[in-house]
């Protein structure tokens, strides 16, 4: 029986899965961390502790480590018919879809994030992703060589699986990112072990659950709960690791470039970013207002890729800036499982507390508030209004560095060319994704061209697929998720070549 209150809306099955009795998925069997410790998880939408999950350490990490290099050197997954990883991956698409709704309340609980969206977004993706690697599977290739260095040589490529690959996620879309991570390594033959985010561990625990009841092999795929000094630090470290894989903050991602060093393992990163979205006069205004909008205040601004610099033209600055600053006055902010949620409260206490600041000190260095503010006027869980600052400039922390809240910076620009928009826009250390807004079909590829960002959408912002490659440019990472581009990260390449 429950004794905790997990929430009121959620279902009696989400809620005891939420309440048991949790434990870390190596080698195919669900146990305790080895020192038997644990920490709370909470409600972001109440502050309450919803459950407890293991806290996995150094010796845990090493016991799933073991395992996986044992699946990997000896086990049957990295030789077994590419058809029959495809046709597990699938089934585990299957299984994940059946339990949607669940998956959806969990994320809700757990993160935060409204109900609706993760049932229409998460969820989907995350099946969408298993299904579209669980076809790559069989389709991983290497090609033949015409040599130059003579006639009497045949020479091929093989892609081969990478080995044992540590992979660490963070809390924004915590299934997805799970997703994102495992299907590829999975698909390419390589065996895992993924870290979860320490404050949002539950959909990745029941996603191991199905891993399981799906039949892959023992030790393919470990899921561990438990910090990033504690847990991530000795995964990303860890000598017979070949390939750490790392979504989250840029500070952290350098730690795991350090720490990569011992053994040299490869090293994919997908970092932070600060993306513009740049409004021209010509674009069809409605929809650049909210698709702008939208831009930054989906899953509360907490999106790698959110965009919060809105470049819009002078000529239309001002009646973008209230059309977006009317679209955030607007929104109702609730706990996501609230049937009139449309925004909930962010992940935690901590993430509250950096994105105020930032709202605070975008203030304090002359920034003027035309929407929401640091104030939320909920009295528990962790909102913040959805908030539009102008009149700031590029000097300042809130132009310059990731805030991942909703809060976005509106800067006009005048009858500049070209190219001194796409400077300003590029003028960030980050290159994740941009959006350009308007009808002008050249100016559109002119300015994608020029921009220095790994993902760029015209008329349109967050748009994500399984087939398109998703990572960033200079700060905001190392190699691409995603699409036939992401099986780089996860397989090394052979050349063989025959004297004939
Ligand atoms: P973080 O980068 O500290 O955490 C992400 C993951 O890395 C978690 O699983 C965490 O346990 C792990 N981790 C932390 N320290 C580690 C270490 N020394 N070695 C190995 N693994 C470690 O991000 P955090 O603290 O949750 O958020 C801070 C800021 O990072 C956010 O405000 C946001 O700006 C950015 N961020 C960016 C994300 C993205 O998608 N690019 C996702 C989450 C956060
Ligand atoms: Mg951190």
């Amino acid at each position: 029986m429950a004794t905790l209150t997990v929430d009121p809306l959620v279902s009696r099955r989400t809620a005891d899965f939420v309440t048991q009795a949790h434990r870390i998925f190596i080698d195919g069997r669900f146990v305790e961390s080895a020192s038997g410790k644990t920490f709370p998880v909470y409600n972001p939408a109440t502050g309450d502790v919803i459950t407890h999950v293991p806290e996995a350490e150094a010796e845990d990490v090493n016991r799933a480590v073991l395992a996986a290099r044992r699946a990997f050197d000896e086990g049957p997954w990295p030789r077994i018919l590419p058809s029959e990883r495809g046709r597990l991956l699938w089934r585990l698409a299957d299984l994940v879809e059946k339990h949607l709704d669940e998956f959806a309340e969990i994320e809700s609980v757990d993160n935060g994030k409204p109900y609706s969206v993760a049932r229409v977004a998460d969820v989907p993706l995350t099946v969408d992703m298993f299904r579209y690697m669980a076809g790559w599977a069989t389709k991983i290739s290497g090609t033949t060589l015409p040599l130059s260095a003579g006639y009497d040589f045949h020479s091929y490529t093989m892609r081969e699986p990478i080995g044992v690959v540590g992979q660490i996620i963070p809390w924004n879309f915590p299934l997805l990112m799970a997703a994102w991570k495992i299907a590829p390594a999975l698909a390419c033959g390589c065996t895992l072990v993924l870290k979860l985010a320490e404050q949002t561990p539950l959909s990745g625990l029941r996603l191991a659950q199905l891993i399981a009841e799906a039949g892959f092999p023992p030790g393919v795929a470990n899921v561990l709960t438990g910090f990033g000094e504690g847990a991530g630090a000795p995964l990303a470290a860890h000598d017979l690791v070949d390939k750490i894989a790392f979504t989250g903050s840029t500070e952290v991602g350098r730690l795991i470039v350090h720490a990569a060093a011992g053994n040299l393992k490869k090293v994919s990163l997908e970092l932070g970013g600060k993306s513009p979205a740049i409004v021209f006069p010509d674009a069809k205004l409605d929809e650049a207002i909210a698709g702008t909008a939208s831009a930054i205040f989906f899953n509360q601004g907490q999106c790698c890729c959110a965009g919060s610099r809105l470049y819009a033209h002078e000529k239309i600055f001002d009646q973008v800036v209230e059309g977006v600053s009317r679209a955030a006055a607007e929104i109702k902010m609730a706990p996501g499982l609230d049937p009139s949620c449309q925004m909930g409260p962010l992940v935690s206490d901590e993430q509250y507390r950096k994105v105020v600041g930032y709202i605070e000190s975008g203030i304090a260095e002359g920034a003027h508030v035309a929407a929401g503010g640091p104030i939320s006027g909920v009295e528990r869980g962790y909102f913040v209004r959805p908030t539009v600052l102008t009149n700031t400039n590029s000097n300042m922390k809130v132009v310059q560095e990731e805030i991942f809240g909703p809060v976005v910076c509106a800067v006009p620009f005048g009858d500049e060319d070209v190219e001194r928009i796409v400077k300003r826009a590029n003028d960030t250390v980050f290159g994740l994704a941009a959006s350009v807004w308007t009808q002008n079909i050249s100016l559109a590829h002119k300015v994608a061209r020029g921009l220095r960002a790994g993902t760029v959408w015209v008329n349109c912002h967050n748009v994500f697929d399984a087939s398109l490659p998703f990572g960033g440019y200079k700060q905001s990472g190392w190699g691409r998720e995603m699409g036939a581009e992401v099986l780089h990260n996860y397989t090394e390449v052979k050349a063989v070549t025959v004297a004939l």
